[in-house]
């Protein structure tokens, strides 16, 4: 089958490879020349492993090919699936649709014959009824259907994720486009994925849902952390006594300095205007919305009363800056919020992640940057772990905790216990939900 996937961002291009990889012919579309070139040479434009390998070993296979030509890359094409970005609108709070309605436009003057015209970017519940109305307008001769088929997985973990789903959702309105969509995902329904066929606005009601309710898991165990450190409970014991009854489970339930990334923050602030518009607030996600800003800077007192009350004149080592491990991405990140605190309050700020680097350097002005947790924690007076990357998780405790002025870690992802920095020599050691 011949598929074009327009959008080479995270989505689109990890779907894009892996479709590949299932054996159809797959075009990746993208307006910016300078992916496309990259790409072409063989590089990815992202950080996520096994991407590489993936892509080369499908490009070799004559399989998938990447251009800036939409037009050519439709052209027979019998799914095209449109993966570009829906950013927050800035000022409302709405998914911005420009960049979907622009593509579903050149789609339409593209089409040669039937195509299924696939939405896989997050968006609103009715959007793919725009899509259609859009490309209807734009060629009335155009023999197309819609599908929405939102995707689930997670940075880090992509490529598992799409080759081993919890199941893949698909809403259309026609047997001919649910056939197409069977088609695509043949392999994954070979191996027993369950896929889910709906109609279009619950498929797209199930991204926003399934988001948000993680958004909401992972603020409700926070929150349960605030109160835990409180009463004197230990929130890793609550997570693991909660998450063993199935109806719970136990995922999402670690607690840390807050959700980010490029989809909880966005897809919540979407959900809430969405319920607004519709004289539905959606109350619980407005509340998740709020309470985990509120985490964010209750980690920044955390570390302040860490630093004696200031940070003024204070080394600080971080750990991470990632908004997770396994990837490059720092978009809504924790330490976007956290970092320019401590800087802000006269912090001098020594920051080492695996790969946050290159986005990290203009986003977190007047850091320095180091590729040792060590050398960072040389002469520190705290060390604060806020990425869980391996790297961090197995640090030799002694041997940081001898390089620091004031041997101190806040480590705001429970990679540690109290008893590890204790017995390893650090004055004071906090971590999320338990006594220090
Ligand atoms: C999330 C969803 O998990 C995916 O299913 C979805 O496809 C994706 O958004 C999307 O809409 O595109 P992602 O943002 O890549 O995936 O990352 P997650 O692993 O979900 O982590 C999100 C944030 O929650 C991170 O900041 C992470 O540190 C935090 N988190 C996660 C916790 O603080 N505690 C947890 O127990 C789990």
């Amino acid at each position: 089958m011949k598929i074009t996937m327009i959008g080479t961002g995270y989505v689109g291009l990890v779907s894009g490879v892996c479709f590949s990889d299932f054996g159809h012919d797959v075009i990746c579309v993208d307006k910016d020349p300078r992916k496309i070139e990259m790409l072409n040479a063989g590089e990815v434009p992202i950080y996520e492993p096994g991407l590489d390998t993936l892509m080369e070993k499908n490009v070799e296979a004559g399989r998938l090919s990447f251009t800036t030509d939409l037009a050519s890359a439709v052209d027979g094409a019998e799914a095209v699936f449109i993966a570009v970005g829906t950013p927050t609108r800035r000022g409302d709070g709405h998914a911005d649709l420009t960049y979907v309605m622009a593509a579903a436009e050149e789609v339409a003057q593209a089409l040669t014959g039937y195509a299924v015209i696939v939405t896989k970017s997050t968006v609103p519940v009715g959007t793919n009824r725009k899509v259609k109305q859009v490309v209807a307008k734009a060629n009335p001769a155009a023999e197309f259907d819609v599908a929405s088929n939102p995707e689930f997985l997670r940075e880090g973990a992509a490529i598992d994720d799409f080759m081993r789903p919890d199941r893949v959702v698909v809403g259309v309105q026609t047997d001919r486009a649910g056939d197409v969509m069977a088609e695509i995902y043949r392999p994954l329904f070979l191996r027993d994925f369950p896929i889910i066929t709906t109609d279009l606005e619950s498929a797209e009601m199930i991204k926003y849902a399934a988001n948000a309710f993680l958004a909401t898991k992972i603020t409700f165990i926070n929150e349960i952390a605030a109160l835990c450190e409180r009463v004197g409970a230990d929130v890793k014991e609550v997570s693991k006594g909660i998450g063993l009854d199935n109806r719970i489970g136990n995922k999402f339930l670690h607690a840390g300095p807050g959700y980010g990334g490029s989809c909880f923050p966005k897809d919540t602030s979407a959900l809430a205007r969405i319920g607004q518009d519709h004289a539905v607030p959606q109350q619980i996600v407005e509340t998740v919305i709020r309470v985990n800003d509120a985490v964010k800077l209750r980690m920044i007192e955390k570390l302040r009363d860490m630093c004696d009350g200031s940070f003024n004149g204070k080394t600080i080592a971080v750990l991470g800056v990632t908004f997770k491990p396994n990837t490059d991405d720092m978009r809504d990140a924790p330490s976007l919020t956290i970092v320019p605190a401590l800087v802000g309050g006269g912090a001098k700020l020594r920051v080492v992640d695996p790969q946050g680097q290159r986005e990290g350097e203009a986003l977190l002005p007047g850091v320095h940057w180091l590729d040792d947790p060590y050398k960072a924690a040389q002469n520190a007076d705290l060390v604060v772990v806020l990425t869980e990357w391996n790297e961090f998780r197995a640090l030799d405790l002694k041997k940081l905790a001898r390089k620091m002025s004031t041997p101190r870690m806040a480590d705001l992802r429970n990679v540690y216990s109290p008893r590890d920095a204790k017995r390893a020599g650090f004055d004071a050691y906090e971590s999320v939900g338990r006594k220090g």
